[in-house]
């Protein structure tokens, strides 16, 4: 079954204990964390994640598209984040970075950008849980998903089949039902969806369809 992160970039953050109830069947919820230099906007802290942690159990996925992320992984590990991803292209030595990120027992991801290929992150696919598959360019939620991504999440899954790597493809950006058939079939393990799930109407319906479609593309690619 494929698994929903509800990136909370788009609830409302007035109201953020109320919004992540919406999202009840979620197994997991996404945290966007920006800080104004490795993308132009800037979002929330180790702060944010300490208040979600109080109010929910659910796996915190924490997306880090900062700077030096070597100088907050301990903050944000102690605010309660389950997984800590990086983006390969913010780190000056990535394997070090996962090292730290396990040191401070949470689970490790590394991120790409739409034009980062797999062969810049190769060499650490064996020491990660999560690789995050960019489907627009980090930075703001609510932008058009890029389906020229699509082929890059294919070849990773067929790496990640024939090497045996435990390791599971998020795919983060523009997410919706009517592309989320198309990603699970190209290997998606994790689909984030922002704007799609707090933009709609109800969140919660609008979350189960995302995941029945993109399971009945799952099966259908199985049989
Ligand atoms: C983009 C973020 C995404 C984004 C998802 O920089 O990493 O997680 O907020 O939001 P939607 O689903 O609206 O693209
Ligand atoms: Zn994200």
């Amino acid at each position: 079954m494929i698994k929903i992160a509800p990136s909370i970039l788009s609830a409302d953050f007035s109201n953020l204990g109320r919004d992540v109830t919406k999202v009840k069947e979620a197994e997991w919820i996404h945290v966007d964390v920006m800080d104004g230099h490795f993308v132009p906007n800037i979002t929330i802290g180790p702060f944010i994640v300490k208040a979600l942690r109080k109010i929910t159990d659910k796996f915190l996925d924490v997306h880090l598209m900062i700077e030096n992320p070597e100088k907050y992984v301990e903050s944000f590990a102690e605010a309660g984040a389950d997984l800590i991803t990086v983006h390969a292209e913010a780190c000056k030595n990535l394997e070090g970075l996962i090292e730290l990120i396990r040191k401070n027992n949470c689970k490790a991801g590394v991120s790409i950008k739409p034009k980062t290929g797999v062969k810049d992150i190769e060499s650490v696919l064996d020491k990660v849980d999560l690789v995050i598959v960019m489907t627009v360019e980090p930075g703001f939620g609510g932008q058009k998903f890029m389906p020229e991504v699509v082929p890059k999440i294919r070849e990773l899954k067929s790496l990640v089949n024939k090497r045996n790597l435990p390791l599971e493809i998020e795919v983060d950006g523009g997410v919706n039902r009517d592309n989320c058939s198309e990603i699970a079939e190209a290997g998606a393990d994790v689909l984030v969806a922002g704007s799609a799930i707090f933009g709609s109407e109800n969140p919660a319906n609008e979350l189960r369809e995302i995941r029945e479609r993109a399971d009945k593309a799952l099966n259908k690619n199985s049989k």
